[in-house]
C-alpha cells in the first residue's frame, strides 16, 4: 500500500515539501493548514503538474485532522516564521501555542506516525511536540542538522572550488547561533579539512567566516527575502529524513533528537548524529569530540537548556 505523508502547515516549506514528495513519488500527500484555501490551492496546483512530470501520487488539501488519519510520516511546519531582526527565541511563545494544537491533532489521528518537526525555535518546539503529543521519543525528531551541515558544506565547496558531493561534515548542537561545525569531522575528498588549513589552502580566518556564515545561514536568507525565511533547503532536508524512515535506509543524519545521557546530556532535544530507519530514531551515534568541539557543544546545549527553561515558564506542563 502507498505510504501517506501529512504536512501540517502548507506555507512556504509545506508547499515545497509537497512538491518534492510528489516528484519523488515517496507517498500520497495531505497538506493541512488552518488557512484551508492555501492547502487546497497548493495541493491542486501540484497535482496539475503530475501529467507533465509523470508522477502518480494523491494530493489533498485540508483543514481537518481527520484527513491526516493514519499517516506514516507527519512533517510539521505550522507556525510563524522569523521576521527580519527577530531571533528564533522570540518565536517561542507564539509557536508553542500552535504546536499544542498540532500535537493534539497528531495524537488523535496518527499516533503511530514518524513525526519530523521544522518549526522554530527548533530544539524546544520539537521537545514540546513530543511532550504534548505523548508519542514515543524515538518517533519525534527535529530537522536542523542536515540543513546546517548542508549550508556549511556548500560554503566550503564554494571556497575550495570542490563539488559539494566530495565534502563530508556535520554541524551539531542547538539550531541557533550556538550551533557547532565539527571541523575535525570534516573531510574534503576524503582528506581531513585540518590538512587544508595546515597547507594554507584555506586560511583559518576564512574558515572562521564560513563557520559564522553557517550559523547565520537562516538570517542571511531572511534578509534577502524580507518576507519569510528559507524553504527550499529546509524542505529537502526533511525529505531526506522521511525517506530514510520510509525506506528503512538507516542513514546517519544530524537531527534534533532526544538525549538520555548521550553526549552527557539528559532530558533535552539537541542536534546529534542519529540513525533513521523503520523504527524511527534507532540510535544516537556518539562521535568523539575534541576539546574545542566539546566546549562549543556544551555551550550550545546550555543555550538550548535556557530556551527549554523559558518554555517551561510559559507552560508548566512542559516541565
Ligand atoms: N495549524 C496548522 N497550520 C498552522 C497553524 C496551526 N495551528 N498556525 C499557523 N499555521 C500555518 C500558517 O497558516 C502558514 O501557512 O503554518 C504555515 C507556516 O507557513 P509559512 O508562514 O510560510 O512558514 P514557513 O516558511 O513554511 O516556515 C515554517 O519552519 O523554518 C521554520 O521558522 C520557520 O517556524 C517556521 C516554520
Amino acid at each position: 500500500m502507498r505510504k501517506k505523508i501529512s504536512l501540517i502547515g502548507a506555507g512556504q516549506i509545506g508547499g515545497t515539501l509537497a512538491h518534492l514528495i510528489a516528484i519523488k513519488e515517496l507517498a500520497d500527500v495531505v497538506l493541512f493548514d488552518v488557512a484551508e484555501g492555501l492547502a487546497k490551492g497548493k495541493a491542486l496546483d501540484i497535482a496539475q503538474s503530475s501529467a507533465i512530470d509523470g508522477f502518480d501520487v494523491n494530493l489533498l488539501g485540508t483543514n481537518k485532522y481527520e484527513d491526516t488519519k493514519n499517516s506514516d510520516v507527519i512533517i510539521v511546519t505550522a507556525g510563524v516564521p522569523r521576521k527580519p531582526g527577530m531571533s528564533r527565541d522570540d518565536l517561542l511563545g507564539i509557536n508553542l501555542k500552535i504546536i499544542k494544537q498540532v500535537s493534539d491533532g497528531i495524537k488523535n489521528s496518527s499516533p503511530k506516525a514518524f513525526v519530523i518537526c521544522i518549526t522554530n525555535p527548533l530544539d524546544v518546539i520539537v521537545m514540546a511536540l513530543q511532550k504534548y503529543s505523548g508519542l514515543p521519543k524515538n518517533k519525534v525528531v527535529g530537522m536542523a542538522g542536515i540543513l546546517d551541515s548542508s549550508r556549511f558544506k556548500y560554503f566550503l565547496s564554494q571556497e575550495l572550488n570542490i563539488p559539494v558531493k566530495k565534502i563530508r561534515s556535520l554541524v551539531l548542537g542547538g539550531h541557533g547561533d550556538s550551533m557547532v561545525a565539527m571541523i575535525d569531522h570534516t573531510y574534503i575528498d576524503n582528506k581531513p579539512l585540518i590538512e587544508f588549513i595546515k597547507k594554507g589552502k584555506i586560511k583559518k580566518e576564512k574558515l572562521e567566516n564560513i563557520v559564522e556564515r553557517t550559523k547565520k545561514g537562516g538570517a542571511e536568507i531572511i534578509k534577502y527575502l524580507e518576507r519569510g525565511s528559507a524553504f527550499y533547503a529546509p524542505a529537502a532536508s526533511a525529505v531526506e529524513m522521511a525517506e530514510s524512515y520510509l525506506k528503512n535506509q538507516k542513514k546517519e543524519l544530524p537531527c534534533a533528537a532526544y538525549l538520555n545521557g548521550e553526549y552527557g546530556v539528559k532530558n533535552l532535544y539537541a542536534g546529534v548524529p542519529v540513525i533513521i530507519g523503520s523504527n524511527g530514531v534507532e540510535k544516537v551515534v556518539e562521535i568523539k569530540l575534541n576539546e574545542e568541539e566539546r566546549k562549543n557543544f556544551d555551550k550550545s546545549i546550555k543555550s538550548v537548556q535556557e530556551l527549554s527553561d523559558a518554555a517551561v515558564k510559559i507552560d508548566q506542563n512542559l516541565a
